[in-house]
C-alpha cells in the first residue's frame, strides 16, 4: 500500500484497509520509540500550529526526532509572517521548498484543504476548526484496538460536546468503517449535527442517542470523553448552560463492565475527575502514547 506524498486531510479519506495499514505500521513503530530510527534521515516537517497544542504538536515533533528527522516551524503565528498579512496560501507556496511534509493545525474549517491544493509536499491536517482531526481519530482507533484486539462488535459511548469538538466527529467517521454500536450522549444543546448522524446511518451504523451517562453506561465497552470546547461557543451564554454538565468520576462508573476503558483525546478540564485516573479503566494517558506511535506511522509512511 503506498501512502508515499500523500496529504492527510480527513478520516474519511481512508478505507478500512488503508486504516489497518497504518495500525500495523504503528505497532511496528512501537521498536522504535526506544532505541529511535533513521528512517526520516535528512528528512525535515514544517509544524505550523495557529492554535494552541499540546500532544498534537509534541507527538508529531517527538515522532519526527525518534525517526531521525528534523522539525521547524510555530506554535506562535504571531512570530510567523502571518503578523505582517501574509495568507497561508502564500507561506505554504514557500515552505514547502524548506520541508518535505507540513503539519498545519488551524481555527479555520477548509483552509488546511486549500493549503493543500497549493503545496508541493503532503499536508497533515492536525485539526481544523470544529470539523476533522483525522490523526486524533486513527490515533483513537489504534487504541481502542490495541487495548480491546477488535473493534468489531463493540458498544461504544462518546460523550461530551458532540457539536464542537472535532475530535469526536472524525471518531464517528472512523467508527464507520467497523461492525461497532455508537450510542451518543450528550445535552441537547451539544448533540453531534444531523448531517453527520445522517452519514453514520446511511453507513449503516447502529445510533442511540441518550443525554445522561447513567442510562447506557452498564452497556458500554468503551467510553469515550471529551471536553466541553468552550473556545468555539459563538455565545459565551450557551457555554454557562452546559459547562460542568459532565463529571465523570470513579462513582458514575460503579455499574460499568468490569473491563470498560475509558478515552479521552485530552486535555481534560473537569470532566474525568482524577480520581478515575488509578481505576482498571482509565486509558486516556496510554492513549497519547498510542499517538506518538501512530503518527511515527503517518509520518514515515508518507515521506519515505
Ligand atoms: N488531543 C489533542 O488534539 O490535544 P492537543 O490539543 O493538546 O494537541
Amino acid at each position: 500500500m503506498d501512502f508515499s506524498g500523500r496529504h492527510i486531510m480527513s478520516i474519511q479519506d481512508f478505507s478500512r484497509d488503508e486504516l489497518e495499514h497504518i495500525f500495523k505500521v504503528a505497532s511496528d513503530m512501537e521498536k522504535y520509540v526506544k532505541t529511535g530510527s533513521d528512517t526520516l534521515k535528512n528528512k525535515i516537517l514544517a509544524s505550523l500550529f495557529f492554535e494552541p497544542s499540546t500532544r498534537t504538536r509534541f507527538s508529531f515533533t517527538s515522532a519526527m526526532y525518534r525517526l531521525g528527522g528534523n522539525v521547524l516551524g510555530f506554535d506562535d503565528p504571531e512570530m510567523s509572517s502571518k503578523a505582517k498579512g501574509e495568507t497561508l496560501v502564500d507561506s505554504i507556496r514557500v515552505i514547502d521548498s524548506y520541508a518535505d511534509a507540513i503539519v498545519i493545525r488551524h481555527t479555520i474549517e477548509g483552509i488546511v484543504e486549500l493549503a493543500a491544493e497549493y503545496s508541493n509536499v503532503p499536508i497533515i491536517n492536525a485539526g481544523s476548526g470544529t470539523l476533522g482531526h483525522p490523526t486524533q481519530a486513527m490515533l483513537d482507533l489504534f487504541s481502542i484496538l490495541r487495548e480491546k484486539n477488535t473493534i468489531d462488535g463493540l458498544t461504544i459511548g462518546i460523550l461530551g460536546d458532540l457539536k464542537y469538538g472535532r475530535s469526536v466527529k472524525s471518531l464517528a467517521y472512523g467508527l464507520a468503517n467497523y461492525d461497532v454500536k455508537l450510542v451518543l450522549i450528550a445535552p441537547e444543546l451539544l448533540r453531534m449535527r444531523r448531517d453527520i448522524l445522517e452519514d453514520l446511518s446511511e453507513a449503516g451504523k447502529s445510533i442511540r442517542e441518550v443525554p445522561y451517562l447513567e442510562e447506557t453506561i452498564s452497556d458500554l465497552d468503551i467510553l469515550y470523553v471529551t471536553r466541553i470546547q468552550e473556545e468555539r461557543f459563538p455565545d459565551p451564554s450557551e457555554y454557562e448552560k452546559v459547562k460542568g454538565y459532565f463529571i465523570i468520576s470513579k462513582k458514575s462508573l460503579k455499574s460499568a463492565k468490569d473491563d470498560l476503558i475509558v478515552l479521552h483525546p485530552l486535555p481534560r478540564v473537569g470532566e474525568i475527575s482524577t480520581d478515575v485516573d488509578s481505576t482498571k479503566h482509565a486509558r486516556y494517558f496510554k492513549q497519547s502514547y498510542y499517538g506518538l506511535m501512530v503518527r511515527m506511522a503517518l509520518l514515515s509512511l508518507i515521506m519515505s
